[in-house]
């Protein structure tokens, strides 16, 4: 499938829904404490994407997803089930991704959050997965390519000891969820291929593993967690290509560019 070239109209409607999903993570920041269940964090977001937003949570029943977020902990990669039985506990290092739905066009951003004190380890994990979103994105302008992406989030993973989840990638986005092209964050001689042009979009969102980089898939046949069950951790965000380099959609007012120091 080739991939789409958004249209000016297209693109404000997806800076408009980018935003509305960095307003979502905003939002439920304060909730993120030790003691809540996973499954009430997902009714709060629900009700503001529903209620205040107008917007429609793009993951509950895509393909049976049974939520309106994925609440991801510890061991978990990706695709968390939110549960009213889960509670977050001092010590967790969680993903919370949100995708919302405004006038038909998709915002999907994710975030990691720490409970309480975490380990040393963990915060590294936390601090260098989400150094690799940023090298990513900084390699975004016209005529680079994916394999300039890939490239960077994995030579800072593997240089910090973190090994790339291969199984799951960043896509194209739009009026569809999930669109060409497949965004790989591990190098393969075809991403040098895949060269961005101005008007394409796509998310980056790379799963940094503290051990090895196999994943498994739960018998709920949705939650994926690491084969060797250590820590897993996942910074996401939605941007397009524009003529000199790129812009993020789901930039949060609190964030600032991140650089890694060497
Ligand atoms: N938001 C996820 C992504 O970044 C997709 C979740 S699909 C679901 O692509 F079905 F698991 F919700
Ligand atoms: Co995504
Ligand atoms: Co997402």
């Amino acid at each position: 499938m080739s991939i789409k070239i958004k249209t000016e109209d297209e693109i404000q409607k997806m800076r408009v829904a980018g935003k509305l999903a960095a307003d979502v993570i905003e939002m439920i920041q304060p909730h993120v404490i030790a003691g809540v269940t996973t499954g009430h964090l997902n009714q709060i977001m629900h009700d503001y994407m529903v209620n205040e937003q107008q917007t429609i949570p793009a993951t509950l029943n895509y393909h049976g997803f049974p939520a309106s977020s994925c609440i991801s902990i510890n061991q978990v990669v990706c695709h968390g089930i939110p549960d009213d039985k889960k509670k977050l506990k001092n010590g967790d290092i969680v993903n919370i991704d949100v995708t919302v739905i405004k006038e038909g066009y998709h915002g999907d951003t994710s975030r990691m959050f720490e409970i309480g004190t975490v380990k040393p380890f963990a915060s590294r994990l936390n601090k260098v997965a989400h150094e690799c979103l940023w090298l990513g994105i900084q390699q975004v302008k016209p005529d680079a390519t994916l394999y300039d992406v890939a490239l960077a989030i994995q030579t800072h993973a593997e240089k910090n000891n973190f090994t790339v989840v291969k199984e799951y990638c960043g896509h194209g986005i739009g009026a569809d969820f999930h669109e060409a092209p497949q965004v790989l964050h591990y190098t393969q001689p075809e991403l040098k291929e895949i060269i961005l042009k101005p008007g394409m979009v796509f998310t980056i969102e790379p799963m940094i593993n503290l051990g090895k980089s196999d994943v498994k898939l739960l018998a709920d046949n949705w939650t994926v967690v690491t084969k060797d069950r250590k820590l897993s951790a996942q910074w996401e965000h939605t941007l397009t290509v524009t003529q000199t380099g790129f812009e993020i959609f789901t930039l949060r007012t609190d964030e600032q560019p991140v650089l890694p120091v060497h």
